[in-house]
């Protein structure tokens, strides 16, 4: 019990939120530097090159440039267990970032400091918010021309209603960015420039006052600095780490990942201030605390291939509570059923690694063939009652057409396996050309790209006139009218389709009776 709470107590589980640009992959690599994870961060030149980033490991995100997996990263810094979960970036995807965030306990806010808070933030953010996950918010790219500190500080209070309190205040930016005032640890961190920030940054620490400091700087921009670090103690409110644990604060740091500065000061905060695994809210009003003394997890990403070599499928499991060993048995609630987890795996970008143990905050991958599901409960004993995820109703839909007649067997495993991941939503699936629905445009760029290049079965998509959708009960299916479009989910369950917005009001006002759902009535 003792070992469960002293490891429970060194884990963070986190992730990074960033409007895409602002510095998400750059960052990710510098934590992975500073955890002595990798030894030279690669700098990537061009997001084509991205070949060299650790968790970027799908061809489709190196030829678009953009980040479509999460993986899971984990690396050590002064004696704690850091979990990096990587969410992907680009605004098409937000059903596996919104899965990822249910994964973890935190998260770092990453702005571009000339441009503040932007519409991908403010997206990510009210997830965070719903769940009331701590955020850090690091404020990057101060080596680049920027916006003032205090306007930076009123942007995030302002459009996203959170009162932000700087620990650091910035020596300017851009080229004559210098560094940064601690404002708790009344310490000056001078900022020396490196070239490509392949390595360490080197630091300098002193006084407010040091008249080096003042040379350097000149004397009308040293006055206006101590100026603005002394309405920033005086005129903001003080960091309250109450308020922040409960999502309502977030605390602000500034620096430039590119050149490494500032980010070891993140990470000591993130160790500091951000929670450890903590107790979950179970449907039955109780709680599931993480060193209850039997494992539980559950399956927040499936992904199917991530190394063609081993052509297998991976479940990632986040660990809730209870000590994780390899070889243990676990009942799976959804299939009524025990099974032995003999081959738990961790990966690093593309390399793998086997897991002997595990504890709440950590991620383990599950190599598995078509067992689990999105959404799935591992554990000991009878399973907690809590729905770890929850699915949306998707608002692109088309019918999908095998082009190539020969290829049925493949086609099917495809589209069983990619809706497993949770790529693509399947509807009328007994009938030859099934449905699939998904959340955003893109994710069927990524679910036709992935049949053809994983399974072999090239398909058309046929994009179909509706624009939402909701589920209802069996019951209710009956009232609906024959001009209503209903298909038939994985499990059976009807959902109603509709052609836009407006529609969905009209068939509201015409049936209040029926009960719409966004999410299904059985997950
Ligand atoms: P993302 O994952 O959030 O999309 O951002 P990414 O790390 O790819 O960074 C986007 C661009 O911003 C990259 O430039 C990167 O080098 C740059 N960048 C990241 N952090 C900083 C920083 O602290 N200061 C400055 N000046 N730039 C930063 P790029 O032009 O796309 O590529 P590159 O040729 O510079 O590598």
């Amino acid at each position: 019990m003792a070992e469960l709470t002293d490891e429970i107590s060194k884990r963070r589980a986190f992730a990074i939120i960033a409007h895409p640009d602002a510095g998400k992959t750059t960052l990710t690599e510098k934590l992975l530097l500073y955890g002595g994870a990798i030894h030279l961060a690669g700098h990537v030149r061009a997001k084509k090159d991205r070949k060299s980033t650790k968790s970027d490991f799908m061809a489709l995100e190196q030829e678009r440039g953009i980040s479509v997996s999460t993986a899971a990263l984990q690396f050590n810094y002064e004696g704690h267990v850091m979990n990096l979960l990587d969410t992907p970036g680009h605004q098409d995807f937000s059903e596996d970032t919104y899965r990822t965030l249910m994964a973890v306990d935190s998260a770092i806010m990453l702005l571009d400091a000339s441009r503040g808070v932007e519409p991908q933030t403010i997206k990510l953010f009210k997830i965070c918010r719903e769940r009331n996950l701590p955020i850090i918010t690091f404020i990057n790219k101060m080596d680049m021309p920027a916006l003032e500190a205090f306007e930076l500080l009123d942007n995030v209070e302002k459009v996203l209603g959170i009162s932000a309190v700087p620990l650091v205040w910035p020596m300017g930016s851009g080229r004559d960015f210098k560094g940064y005032f601690d404002l708790y640890g009344k310490k000056l961190h001078r900022f020396e420039r490196t070239t490509g920030g392949a390595h360490r940054a080197p630091e300098a620490l002193s006084g407010i006052e040091d008249p080096q400091v003042r040379e350097l700087m000149g004397e009308a921009e040293h006055d206006k600095f101590c100026e603005d670090v002394a309405i920033a103690g005086e005129a903001l409110p003080a960091f309250d780490k109450e308020k922040f644990l409960r999502g309502e604060m977030t605390p602000v740091l500034f620096g430039s990942a590119v050149t490494n500065f500032g980010v070891e000061h993140l990470l000591a905060n993130l160790t500091d201030l951000a929670p450890a695994p903590r107790p979950i809210v179970l449907d039955n009003g109780e709680t599931l605390k993480p060193d209850e003394n039997r494992f539980t997890g559950f399956v927040f990403k499936m992904q199917a291939n991530m190394n063609k070599l081993h052509r297998d499928r991976v479940a990632f499991l986040r660990v809730t509570s209870g000590k994780f060993e390899r070889g243990m048995s676990v009942n799976v609630p959804r299939l009524g059923k025990e099974v032995k987890l003999a081959n738990p795996v961790a990966f690093f970008g593309q390399e793998r690694t086997t897991i002997d143990t595990a504890y709440p905050g950590d991620i383990i991958g599950i190599i598995s063939p078509g067992l689990y599901r999105l959404g799935d409960i591992l554990c000991e004993g009878n399973p907690p009652t809590f729905h770890p995820l929850p699915r949306f109703a998707p608002d692109v839909y088309a019918r999908i057409v095998l082009t190539d007649t020969g290829k049925t067997k493949q086609f099917r495993k495809g589209i069983t396996e990619l809706a497993d991941e949770g790529v693509v939503q399947l509807f009328n699936l007994t009938e030859q050309t099934p449905l699939i629905g998904v959340i955003g445009q893109l994710q069927f760029d990524v679910f036709k790209y992935r049949l053809e290049d994983e399974y072999g079965a090239p398909v058309r998509l046929e994009p179909l006139p509706f624009e939402c959708s909701r589920w209802i009960s069996k019951e209710d299916a009956e009232k609906a009218g024959r001009f209503d479009k209903i298909v038939y989910d994985e499990l059976g369950n009807p959902v109603l389709l509709f052609e836009s917005q407006f529609r969905l009001r009209s068939f509201q006002e015409q049936n209040p009776d029926v009960v719409l759902h966004m999410h299904p009535i059985v997950i």
